[in-house]
């Protein structure tokens, strides 16, 4: 497998500054100090709490009303290359950090993809939760029929971003190791809010010394591409995605949307962009610090080129990029327009280093 754009991948590294129009800093510190004008966290949850906010259903409906397709079906998808590079980043991620009897918490598990992962990496007990009740209702049945799964789970339909988890499960009864959230924290970057209570909900049921892992698509990669297209061209595609953008004027740090399509998963889903240097400096206030973030073709090279993270735990993570079907018994990989799917991912890692406080001052 080449990757013509690994060689830039340095250079990719890219700047783009918030400009503020819609959310000033000055608005964004009155919305963090609990202004009594502006709802606290609490407040503005118990608003929320008879439904779901209207991103939030269109996002769950979305999941819920996605088909479960068998193995066949899978294997025939013009996307399978791409499924089996995205579970090779994550199944990495997730032996990278996990240690054994680890307790795991994900929070937007869908339905279940990722047990097989955690049971290889030998856990003592998962709790997952999910947005779609529908997806939690399959990830429950797929746990149901593994065979000597090896560890507990339980699952629940549960809005992680715009509720506390508490609502579900107390920190007293349940601490994890390591908490995953794939291919799904974006949805939180709608407002500060959602992103406060996500930190929250994870650092409330994260031990010191846990780690916080995930992958999202990277702000960076997102914005050269959208500041690339020429006049007022909002959307770019090739043949299994889509993404397109409502404007390209303002770069707000939170809300700042786009409509994704991926063929055979996602038809014009509202997500957000993750603003990171945001993200690090909220983790930070919750106690959690960034050990890397690397985007997903940087995490590729360096994983197979590093013999210390390629045998990392008895994992030989060359090799499972075949038993994963990355690339098949053919030698056939992603194809072009998946590979540029795939880099549009990053990998994250942070490590809890201290507990928080509600009472603490706003960084931002
Ligand atoms: C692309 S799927 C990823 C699922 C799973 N993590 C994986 O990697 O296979 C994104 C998931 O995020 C979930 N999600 C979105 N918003 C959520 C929220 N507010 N709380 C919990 N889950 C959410 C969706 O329902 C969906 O299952």
């Amino acid at each position: 497998m080449s990757d013509p754009n690994y060689t830039n991948t340095k250079k990719r590294r890219y700047q783009y500054e918030p400009d503020g129009t819609d959310q000033s800093p000055h608005k964004l510190k009155a919305l963090s100090t609990n202004n009594q004008q502006q709802p606290t966290l609490e407040e503005q949850t118990i608003v929320d709490k008879p439904s779901y906010s209207k991103i939030a259903k269109q996002v769950a409906d979305h999941y819920n009303t996605r088909p479960q397709f068998g193995i066949e079906k899978r294997q025939e998808s013009t996307i399978f290359h791409l499924r089996a590079f995205n579970n090779w980043i994550k199944s990495v991620l997730i032996g990278r950090h996990t240690d054994r009897n680890d307790k795991v918490l994900d929070m937007g598990c869908g339905k279940g993809g990722d047990l097989r992962k955690w049971q290889k990496v030998n856990i003592r007990e998962l709790v997952g939760m999910d947005i779609a009740q529908v997806s939690v209702e399959q990830a429950q049945d797929r746990y149901e029929k593994m065979r000597n799964p090896g560890f507990k789970a339980r699952f629940y339909s549960q809005d992680c971003y715009g509720r506390p988890l508490t609502d579900t499960i107390q920190p007293k009864d349940y601490k994890a190791n390591i908490v995953s959230l794939q291919f799904c924290m974006h949805y939180a970057f709608e407002t500060e809010v959602k992103v406060r209570q996500m930190l929250q909900n994870v650092s409330n049921h994260l031990e010191i010394g846990g780690r916080f892992v995930g992958t999202i698509p990277d702000c960076y990669w997102m914005v050269k591409k959208l500041r690339s297209l020429k006049g007022d061209q909002l959307e770019w595609s090739n043949s299994v995605y889509k993404v397109r953008f409502e404007q390209k004027s303002k770069y707000p740090v939170f809300g700042h949307k786009y409509w994704f399509t991926l063929k055979d998963a996602l038809d014009d889903c509202p997500e957000y962009l993750v603003h990171f240097p945001t993200f690090i400096k909220l983790a930070r206030e919750y106690g959690m610090e960034l050990l890397y973030r690397t985007p997903s073709h940087q995490y590729y090279m360096e994983t197979i080129s590093t013999p210390q993270l390629n045998n990392l735990k008895g994992q030989n993570y060359r090799n499972l990029l075949f038993r994963m079907n990355v690339i098949d018994e053919m030698g056939r990989g992603p194809s072009p327009d998946e590979w540029e799917v795939t880099g549009l991912y990053l990998a994250f890692a942070f490590k809890k280093v201290r507990h928080w406080s509600s009472s603490e001052p706003s960084s931002l």
